[in-house]
């Protein structure tokens, strides 16, 4: 089993605090070259409409809700979950003057509420680190009401895989060492919520990066999963330099993205 889905890991070294997500986050917010806002993209699916509640599977450090969103004067109840205590943690108190919020840490796999309370539940990038995501799914079907829905945000087949080239001529002795993780994309994933739900939809969002700042996208490199402790820490400078030169040749470096939503309604229980 690689990293990106044992528990230990993610709970001691890649979650343990935000550091890593928030390195992912930058890039992709500061380069991203599609017109709108990933989070105003994400909020327009779900469109969560006053008084309906909605828990949140591996929420992280709770950037969704952060700017921007007033879940108090909304009127929503919005309980906020994840595995590893130092990410909800933080979210707890970023979000602590919202009212109606609420923060947790637990296992998308196993919540601890009963059935069919909630109008939607999500899980945004992170089923992929789900060793069973069809676990997963099958307890959002659990906590939804009848009318409820699902959304799952993840990754497309040959999501940036550029960097992927680029880290195999940077390194190729560990040409196996940046995968990104097969184990819940928009293709599979689709497969999967047409298990769970009777209408399953795709929604794409459209965005690439142009990276302008080599050591951003070293420091991205160094957050993930798929390559900690595979390129060594000391040739961080190295790699930030590989990435300098091509800039300074080609003004940026260009890296093709696949994301969206999958959107699953009228659970199957
Ligand atoms: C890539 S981050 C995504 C965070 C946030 N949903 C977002 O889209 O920015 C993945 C999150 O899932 C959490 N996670 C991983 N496995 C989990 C599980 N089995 N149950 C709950 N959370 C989990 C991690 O701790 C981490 O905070």
């Amino acid at each position: 089993m690689s990293n990106v889905n044992s528990l230990d890991y993610l709970i001691n070294q890649q979650y343990r605090r935000p550091n890593n997500l928030s390195a992912r986050i930058l890039l992709h917010q500061r380069y991203g070259t599609g017109a709108g806002n990933w989070y105003d993209f994400v909020l327009k699916q779900l469109c969560l409409k006053p008084e309906e509640r909605l828990f949140a599977m591996g929420e992280g450090n709770g950037m969704q809700w952060r700017s921007g969103f007033a879940p108090g004067a909304q009127r929503n109840e919005l309980f906020l979950s994840d595995l590893s205590l130092g990410m909800i943690s933080e979210a707890a108190l970023e979000l602590n003057e919202c009212s109606g919020v609420l923060c947790l840490c637990c296992d998308a796999q196993s919540a601890p509420f009963e059935a069919g309370q909630f109008d939607a539940v999500t899980a945004h990038h992170m089923l992929y680190h789900v060793p069973d995501p069809d676990k997963a799914i099958a307890e959002a079907v659990r906590l939804l009401k009848p009318t409820g829905r699902f959304l799952a945000a993840t990754n497309g087949v040959g999501h940036m895989d550029g960097l992927s080239k680029l880290l195999i001529a940077f390194a190729p002795e560990d040409e196996s060492c940046y995968r990104y993780s097969d184990s819940f994309t928009l293709e599979d994933g689709l497969v999967r919520l047409r298990r769970h739900f009777k209408v399953v939809e795709r929604v794409d969002y459209l965005d690439d990066l142009w990276v302008t700042d080599a050591s951003d996208l070293a420091n991205y490199v160094f957050s993930m999963s798929a390559t900690d402790g595979t390129i060594s820490e000391i040739r961080r400078n190295e790699l930030a330099a590989f990435f300098q030169s091509m800039i300074d040749k080609e003004g940026g470096i260009f890296i093709a993205k696949s994301t969206g939503i999958l959107i699953g309604r009228e659970p199957i229980s």
